[in-house]
């Protein structure tokens, strides 16, 4: 909060701006030359639902705030936000932010919304996380909310990158949650075998190889996870990755018979684009 002072000629001269809704870095983690993670302070009235986004950003040059959307990657309940970012060389945003330091300060402006949230689909026994690269945010928020492991008896997530080094922000949360010790406490031990994880890269050699619409459409994505093709019966899906992906799938959704749904009018599944520079 502003502290109010007196405006005299000299306080009004030395007096430093400070950041409209400004937030400071705690933590950064770089994974590869294009991606990255960062935690910031929350500001204590920010309620969230884990799945939505906030604008965030830094101060441009000319003195306006540069601002995108970004999807919370921290669950609800986190003391702190974090964030899951790529590093565009000449992006007028991540070209400066990708260079911040924990005791910097972000701008975040405190008003979440989002389509990715539990609200906007009907009661369903398996949900599918659908992610290609920094689309995996959201789902980070997700996989660590208790009502993702309450309302699912599967929790499949998918994530599609180019290369191997790009999974690792991903595998990093999916190996934690095991000792998640909210998760373990509300959902009870072994609620981690809910969870199937499908990590796959496109242009370097892993386990596992392929765009998952295509080991979709080739039947290999259900043989490899032991499920069925997804029906309305029994499938809700959240789709976040670029927009080329997000369209093919949510064609191949509607394909399986699945409707997408909104927060006003729940049904099978919900999509969201990337925020890239
Ligand atoms: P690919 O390497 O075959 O283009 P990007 O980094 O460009 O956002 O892509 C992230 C991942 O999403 C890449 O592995 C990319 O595969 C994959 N991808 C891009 N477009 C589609 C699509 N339409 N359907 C499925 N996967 C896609």
């Amino acid at each position: 909060m502003t502290e109010l002072m007196p405006v005299t000629e000299t306080t009004a001269v030395k007096a430093t701006p400070t950041l409209p809704d400004a937030q400071t870095v705690t933590e950064v983690q770089h994974y590869t030359d294009r991606l990255f993670s960062f935690r910031v302070t929350r500001p204590q009235s920010l309620r969230f639902r884990s799945g939505e986004f906030v604008m965030i950003g830094l101060m441009g040059d000319n003195g306006k705030p540069l601002l995108r959307a970004y999807s919370i990657a921290s669950p609800a309940w986190d003391e702190e936000l974090e964030f899951y970012s790529i590093k565009v060389q000449d992006g007028p945003l991540t070209s400066k932010l990708q260079h911040i330091q924990p005791g910097d300060q972000v701008i975040l402006r405190p008003k979440p919304v989002g389509t990715l949230v539990h609200d906007a689909l009907l009661p369903g026994k398996r949900i599918w996380f659908f992610a290609t690269g920094t689309g995996f945010a959201p789902f980070a928020s997700l996989l660590r909310e208790p009502q993702t492991y309450e309302d699912y008896d599967e929790v499949i997530i998918t994530h599609t990158c180019r290369e191997v080094g790009e999974l690792t922000y991903g595998r990093n949360i999916i190996d934690s949650l095991k000792e998640d010790e909210l998760l373990n406490e509300v959902i009870g031990e072994g609620f981690w075998k809910k969870i199937k994880y499908y990590p796959t890269t496109t242009r370097e050699q892993s386990p596992k190889m392929g765009r998952i619409t295509d080991l979709m459409r080739s039947g290999e994505a259900f043989e490899d996870l032991g499920v069925p093709p997804l029906s309305p019966e029994t499938d809700r899906a959240m789709i976040c990755g670029n927009l080329a992906f997000n369209l093919e799938l949510k064609e191949m959704l509607e394909g399986y018979g699945l409707v997408e749904g909104a927060n006003s009018k729940p049904q099978h599944y919900v999509v969201e684009k990337a925020f890239l520079d």
